[in-house]
């Protein structure tokens, strides 16, 4: 039977040492403080954004929220964007996604200060993570890393699959898994011989967007596996892309859904959030 990975206790454990290094950024005169943009009222946003603030809360983060009406034309974001770039007081810089259709994604991710971007998602920080530069690490996919250091899983020379290719996850995970010296496989819908292809995998990070896909069939005894996915089953419980009950009776490691990559992703956004307070004071 596979050890579970406690995404909850590891990322409560992340979340005291950043509360303590939120107190000292307070000593040295330095109030952390994250924007953060919801255009529109979609459920699973309004979600996330709630949890984002509680963890900012809880750790000492000042939290601003700018909370604008569907309709919100681009320019109007792009106008309140530029203003937090320029407001000195704001450290961070997340606008929730998916935006209302009349907004282009890109040019958003573009209009946020490098600097600001606690996310990861703008393209100097993509660039950055490619070359191996330092870098806001994108959450989810920093937050999947140290997962497995925390649980003693080393990645360095092991087989690892990605399955989703997304620029918020798949990507960027793809890249530190190799900056961890893994040997790394993307995989995606078009894959072919997907079982197959999973099956190699030490390590199997999961974020194909379909509930319970993942079976024992596509899990090598004894591998490590990353469940990214999110949905509600028929029941209306909530679930990963992964078959948990039969995944775990075949793998050495799994995550479960709620309470395993979920809570680290949140962990990372503090994390990013001190980075760039801390950035201003070494800038004095
Ligand atoms: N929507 C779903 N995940 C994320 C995320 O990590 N950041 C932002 N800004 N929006 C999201």
């Amino acid at each position: 039977m596979a050890q579970i990975i406690d995404g909850k206790t590891i990322s409560q454990q992340i979340k005291e040492e950043l509360k303590e290094e939120a107190g000292r950024l307070r000593e040295a005169g330095i109030e952390a403080c994250l924007a953060v943009v919801q255009v529109g009222t979609d459920p699973a946003s309004t979600i996330y954004v709630r949890n984002k603030r509680r963890a900012c809360e809880y750790i000492g983060i000042r939290s601003l929220l700018h909370e604008l009406p569907e309709n919100t034309s681009q320019e109007e974001l792009l106008a309140l964007i530029e203003q937090l770039n320029e407001d000195p007081k704001v450290h961070g810089i997340l606008v929730q996604l998916p935006l209302p259709k009349q907004m282009d994604e890109s040019v958003i991710l573009k209009a946020i200060d490098p600097g600001k971007d606690v996310d990861g998602f703008h393209p100097i920080n993509v660039g950055r993570l490619c070359i191996g530069e330092k870098s806001y690490l994108p959450c989810t996919p920093a937050g999947i890393i140290e997962l497995l250091k925390r649980s003693g899983i080393t990645v360095a020379g092991k087989e690892c699959v990605v399955i989703g290719r997304s620029n918020i996850v798949g990507k960027p995970m793809s890249l530190l898994l190799l900056q961890e010296n893994g040997t790394v496989t993307i995989a995606h819908s078009k894959t072919e011989h997907l079982k197959e292809v999973a099956k190699r995998a030490d390590i199997l990070v999961v974020a194909i967007g379909k509930p319970g896909f993942i079976t024992r069939e596509y899990v090598k005894e004894g591998a490590a596996v990353i469940d990214v996915g999110i949905h509600r089953n028929s029941q209306n419980k909530v679930c990963g892309d992964v078959d948990f009950e039969d995944v775990r009776q075949v793998a050495g490691a799994v995550t479960p859904v709620p309470g395993g990559v979920g809570p680290m992703t949140i962990a990372m956004l503090m994390r990013n959030c001190l980075e760039a307070a801390k950035e201003t004071v070494e800038q004095r």
